[in-house]
């Protein structure tokens, strides 16, 4: 069996030699290798990091929060639905649909999609006051009227006033519920307003339709928040 010269080889070497043939090797070869060395040194960290940029992406599913404020448990509806409808068109997502007193900053931080709504009192966002009148005043007309845990504690008007900067994604959707007369209002608006000046962008607002002050929802809107959150999903997913 031949033995091949060690490597580099000088040029006798290779002159002499009458093996299998081995690549010529030079100073200026040397050099020219030395500096792919060098390049893959400088490069290799550099695919690895687009390699894991790249493992995270398909790995990391959507996170979205929906925070919700609700007297008589139309607007938890319509989140609840959307919440389906992203999960529907996104299996693996992680989808959080909480009222307004669950909406902690822990929970918030880092969602890639924060969704946000609430009832339509007085053509615009409730307050304390309106939310006590409207208990009550429902209550009165029927005692055992529906009323959501936590109806009476802080609303959304206090929960978006302590609202901190985004972290992470900044992409917001807001949505209200309200009647379907022309002059209704709509509390989306003033909701949208706020999570702007807090540095989120607004990708999308929408209103939902009851058809008395405690609901019901008027048909197909359920079916409506179940697309509208596929939607969302898909716009943030492209
Ligand atoms: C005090 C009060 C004022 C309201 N004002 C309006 C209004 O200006 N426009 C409107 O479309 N709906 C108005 N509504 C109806 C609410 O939109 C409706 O009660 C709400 O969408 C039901 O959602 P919830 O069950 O989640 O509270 C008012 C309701 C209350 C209690």
């Amino acid at each position: 069996m031949t033995s091949l010269p060690f490597w580099p080889l000088d040029q006798r070497d290779l002159t002499t030699h009458t093996g299998p043939k081995v690549p010529r090797v030079t100073t200026s070869g040397l050099l020219r290798a030395a500096r792919i060395v060098l390049a893959l040194r400088d490069e290799v960290p550099c695919r690895t990091a687009l390699l894991q940029v790249r493992v995270d992406v398909e790995v990391r599913e959507m996170r979205t929060v929906i925070v919700y404020e609700s007297l008589f448990g139309n607007t938890h509806k319509i989140a609840e639905a959307i919440a389906e409808g992203i999960r529907a068109q996104q299996p693996d997502a992680e989808v959080a649909c909480v009222p307004v007193a669950e909406g902690t900053v822990a929970l918030i931080s880092g969602a890639d999609l924060l969704i946000v709504g609430g009832p339509t009192h007085m053509r615009g966002m409730s307050s304390g006051m309106t939310r006590k009148m409207g208990a009550q005043g429902e209550q009165k007309k029927a005692p055992d009227v529906h009323m959501e845990p936590g109806f009476d504690g802080p609303g959304l008007r206090d929960w978006l006033a302590g609202l901190s900067q985004p972290t992470g994604s900044s992409s917001a959707a807001v949505f209200d519920t309200r009647a379907g007369a022309r002059m209704a209002g709509g509390a989306a608006p003033g909701i949208a307003r706020r999570l702007r000046r807090h540095g989120y962008r607004v990708l999308a607002t929408e209103g939902y339709i009851i058809d008395d002050t405690q609901g019901p929802l008027r048909a197909g809107e359920l079916d409506r928040a179940r697309d509208w959150g596929a939607s969302l999903s898909r716009q943030l997913a492209a």
